[in-house]
């Protein structure tokens, strides 16, 4: 076979029908998405076809006072139900306000057994080598207002790092990181003759975006659930993971739907995390109110990429007013943390099973092959409400 990415979608369907032994239907669906096939194959290689989520809306979200229509990308819908549940609650009962630090983002050069001589040469051009990035790879972001900001020399000895802080923008910045991380490795063994040298961007990042909700007038039972809740997290590492998936629930659903990129983002948090705890904490602040605050580390882009090549995206960005990069951090930490109360309120009444299956009828009815018809779905949802569960069992008696 030549290069399977050089193969056209006939062949490459073809090849792999035969190797793995589609049938005639697989291949039949893989075909009538061809159009679909067409337009992805501009963003991956060796595509067969494209891998669809539903595309969604969480409407009126208040944040800071504005309202925000919500595009939200995700498969899971009883994230979409609830948030959209969180969002006129907390309305009505409060309001959530969001801050974002200046955005900025790592290009990480590692020197290894670096000589002391060469040390104190680095130590000494700093500066040069700052400006020489300025005047080339990040000259045009300079004129936006961006560019290399700091270069910090750190000493691990023997070895040697430079992280180099660049202010991206409105983009994400992965692409210009990347190009600086290498673009220092070729002035380093240019003017200074360090050969060795790896570059590459980090994903790291310490600037935060934070969000606020106060909320009162409540049931004084449920502010008294929410605190037990945050305690959960707190007392668990193994609720803490799961406490933190919610909120990333809502902060990747923003992410998919405007093109970002969420596996960047969850390995930030997955750190952020390890080293601070939940992401979320609720307090009492008076026997009917609660405050949830939310603090994330969050590298969100609203140019470049996939933000401004896919549709979809652009859409979403649009449907969000065309948001400044700060802008849409904001609002994404608004709804991370919306999301997060929506769990640990549907978890602390025990409605969470109940909600979550009876949204997932269609989905368990279509994977046992059944018909998706108000007959078997009021079936369904009738034993939900009677027991809590529907079995594989009861499927199958439809
Ligand atoms: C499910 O996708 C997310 C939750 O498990 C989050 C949580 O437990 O807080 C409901």
């Amino acid at each position: 076979m030549s290069s399977f990415r050089h193969l056209s979608l006939a062949e490459k369907l073809n090849w792999i029908s035969r190797q793995v032994e589609l049938d005639h239907e697989q291949i039949a669906y893989l075909k009538n998405n061809s159009q679909n096939t067409a337009f992805v194959e501009n963003f991956s290689e060796n595509v067969i076809g494209s891998f669809q989520l539903p595309f969604s809306i969480i409407p009126n979200v208040h944040l800071d006072g504005n309202i925000h229509q919500v595009p939200f990308a995700i498969e899971e819908s009883s994230v979409v139900a609830a948030l959209s549940h969180a969002a006129k609650f907390c309305h009505q009962h409060g309001e959530i306000s969001t801050y974002a630090e200046k955005p900025s983002i790592l290009a990480e050069v590692f020197l290894p057994h670096l000589s002391t001589d060469k040390i104190q040469e680095l130590k000494s051009s700093v500066h040069k080598i700052q400006m020489q990035l300025n005047d080339t790879v990040t000259k045009s972001m300079v004129k936006r207002g961006g560019g290399v900001t700091h270069i910090a020399l750190i000493e691990k000895p023997p070895h040697f790092l430079l992280h180099i802080s660049i202010n991206p923008c409105d983009a994400h910045g992965a692409n210009v990181a990347c190009q600086v991380a290498e673009t220092s490795c070729r002035i380093l063994s240019k003017d200074h003759q360090i050969n060795r040298a790896y570059g590459i961007l980090s994903n790291y990042t310490d600037v935060l975006t934070h969000s606020a909700c106060e909320l009162h007038n409540l049931n004084s039972d449920l502010v008294d659930q929410m605190v037990d809740m945050n305690a959960f997290a707190q007392c668990s590492q193994q609720r803490q993971i799961t406490h933190n998936k919610g909120v990333i629930n809502g902060i990747d659903g923003v992410l998919m739907a405007t093109g970002n990129d969420w596996r960047a983002n969850s390995s930030n948090c997955i750190h952020y995390s390890a080293k601070h705890g939940p992401m979320t904490s609720w307090e009492k602040v008076g026997k009917n109110s609660l405050m949830g605050k939310l603090s994330i580390p969050l590298q969100l882009g609203v140019i470049g990429g996939l933000t401004t090549s896919h549709p979809t995206a652009k859409l979403a960005l649009a449907i969000l007013k065309n948001p400044s990069r700060t802008e849409l951090s904001r609002i994404v930490a608004g709804v991370g943390l919306l999301q997060n109360f929506a769990a640990l309120k549907a978890i602390a009444s025990h409605q969470l099973v109940t909600g979550h299956m009876s949204l997932h009828v269609n989905n368990r009815l279509m994977a046992e092959g059944k018909s998706v018809n108000e007959k078997n779905i009021k079936h369904l949802q009738s034993l939900i409400q009677a027991q809590g569960y529907f079995s594989k069992d009861d499927i199958a008696t439809l």
